[in-house]
């Protein structure tokens, strides 16, 4: 992996005082390169500047990130690219300091495709860690990803893919690194992002290019689905095909899905 600064870091170090470090008081957000361009960066950019909004955070200038990660990844076809922005160091106790200067900086890796047992499609595990409820922060990319990471503990090896997380109501929000689709008498429905989970870029891209109802669904009713996909914007659309104990087929709407991500410029998984 390689680290690139942008501000308020030096090489790969950074400050033990950063407040990401010690509140998790920052954001992220996750791309993909593919051949010489990083897909859908508006709108990631877009969602960062709702989470800087959303905790008061200045952004600091990040430049062309496209233009920054290109000398790395010359004649690499397809990669991953994190970039973190903090509020940067602090002194201790909560409150912000009265001048913050942001911290920034990227990490690019090396893109794994998805190689699930089953290749034609994933299998998901219902997770017993909850998303909690807060408005304040749904819908953001912040840093603070403890419940994701208590989710994924909760299964390892090579059957289970991906697990799918539910709010303390039994409302399911999302996967743990993806969102949701379901085919739900008939009709395409994504869980609403307004009280926990992440507003995703490519759900978001989705919601634009298919007919989609985007409301709450019990875990009951999710059960139920004829068709469920995951999608993000690293790995694009997979079907899903083993929903806790339950099989699926792999649908005409997740291929659906698919296309209208390579549309808006995010290809399949490679080898998919
Ligand atoms: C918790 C969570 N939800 C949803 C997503 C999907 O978001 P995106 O489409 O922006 O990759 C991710 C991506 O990593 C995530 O970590």
């Amino acid at each position: 992996m390689t680290v690139i600064p942008i501000t308020g870091c030096s090489d790969d170090r950074v400050d033990p005082r950063d407040r990401g470090l010690a509140y998790g008081d920052g954001l992220f957000e996750t791309m993909r390169w593919h051949d010489g361009r990083i897909p859908l960066l508006d709108r990631h950019l877009q969602r960062l500047r709702l989470g800087a909004q959303r905790l008061a955070l200045a952004l600091p200038e990040l430049g062309d990130i496209a233009g920054i990660v290109g000398p790395t990844l010359d004649r690499v076809s397809d990669a991953v690219v994190k970039l973190v922005v903090t509020r940067g160091v602090g002194r201790r106790g909560y409150a912000s300091p009265d001048t913050p200067q942001p911290t920034a900086f990227l990490l690019v890796d090396s893109f794994a495709p998805r190689r699930p047992m089953d290749p034609r499609g994933l299998t998901l595990h219902w997770c017993e860690t909850r998303l909690a409820i807060q408005p304040l922060l749904a819908g953001i990319k912040h840093i603070n990803r403890l419940e994701q990471v208590l989710a994924r503990a909760e299964w390892a090896g090579s059957v289970i893919d991906e697990g799918l997380m539910c709010d303390p109501s039994d409302h399911v929000v999302c996967a743990v690194s993806n969102n949701v689709f379901a085919v739900l008498d008939g009709c395409l429905v994504t869980p609403a992002i307004d009280h926990a989970g992440v507003a995703g870029v490519a759900r978001a891209v989705l919601m634009d290019a298919l007919d989609v109802i985007v409301r709450q669904v019990s875990r009951a009713e999710f059960a139920s689905a004829t068709e469920v996909f995951l999608c993000n914007a690293v790995h694009g659309a997979w079907p899903v095909i083993r929903l806790g104990g339950r099989a699926l087929d792999p649908g005409p709407m997740a291929r659906a899905a698919a296309a209208a991500l390579a549309t808006a410029g995010l290809p399949p998984d490679i080898d998919r």
